[in-house]
């Protein structure tokens, strides 16, 4: 099973922002949607052991994201929705690079892997700009990049491609749903690209309210926003 949940809640301050979330994923691809504040990237969060829980038990990869904390770092990448966050090194291909270093890789195989990583996400030409330099789009591409080289089990991205132009987008989603090696988390508010999941999950403001055929989730979404 990638993911389970019995009964997760999460507060923050004094907000119970999830409820009762309870799941069993064992699917490639999921799709996270929902209105503004329902609170998908505090579940994101929480698969990624970014977040502690209140209550309930959280299996991902098999592990407590909580309790084994290092194993689940090693085996899955988190991308947040500001990319800010995430940029450690000076330059573009330092910050790619650095992904890599507990990797063991050698390195020359290191360098074939941030090599072939750029040309993925298109960040080939801005390889030695200053990564705090970068656009908001090309922020959110390192981002996307540096989870990626990594080849990660599973991909937990909040909202990949909400700063991205159509031809990134589209190459982000390519990779997303092209590439088969990992599975993938996806927070988005992409109807079109939440509906190329396997499956897609709706909250409402901090429930799970809807889980299976992107579809039928989809339209379940759009109904509760007619309302
Ligand atoms: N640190 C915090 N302290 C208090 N409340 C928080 C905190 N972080 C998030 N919240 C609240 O939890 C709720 C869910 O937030 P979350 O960021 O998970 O929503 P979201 O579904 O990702 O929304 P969006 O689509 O706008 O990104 C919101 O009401 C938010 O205000
Ligand atoms: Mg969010």
């Amino acid at each position: 099973m990638t993911i389970r949940m019995d009964l997760v809640s999460v507060r923050l301050g004094d907000v119970n922002v999830l409820q009762d979330v309870s799941l069993e994923l064992d699917v490639r691809t999921v799709a996270v949607i929902g209105e503004n504040g329902s609170g998908k990237s505090t579940f994101a969060r929480l698969l990624g052991g970014l977040v502690k829980r209140a209550s309930g038990a959280v299996s991902v990869l098999g592990v407590d994201p909580e309790k084994q904390a290092a194993e689940l770092r090693r085996r899955a990448a988190v991308v947040f929705s500001n990319p800010d966050a995430q940029i450690i090194m000076p330059t573009v291909a330092e910050d790619v690079a650095f992904s890599l270093r507990a990797g063991r890789l050698r390195p020359s195989a290191r360098d074939e892997r941030v090599k072939a990583a750029f040309t993925r996400f298109g960040l080939s030409d801005l390889a030695g700009r200053a990564s705090h330099d970068l656009s908001g789009g090309q922020k959110q591409l390192l981002a996307l990049c540096g989870a990626f080289v990594r080849r990660p089990e599973l991909v937990i991205a909040d909202e990949p491609t909400a700063s991205l132009d159509a031809r990134n987008a589209r190459r982000v989603a390519d990779h997303l749903f092209e590439d088969t090696v990992h599975r993938l988390v996806m927070v988005t508010h992409n109807l079109a690209l939440a509906q190329r999941c396997d499956v897609a999950m709706l909250f409402s403001e901090g429930r799970a309210v809807a889980l299976g055929e992107p579809v039928r989730v989809v339209s379940e979404y759009e109904a509760l926003l007619r309302c």
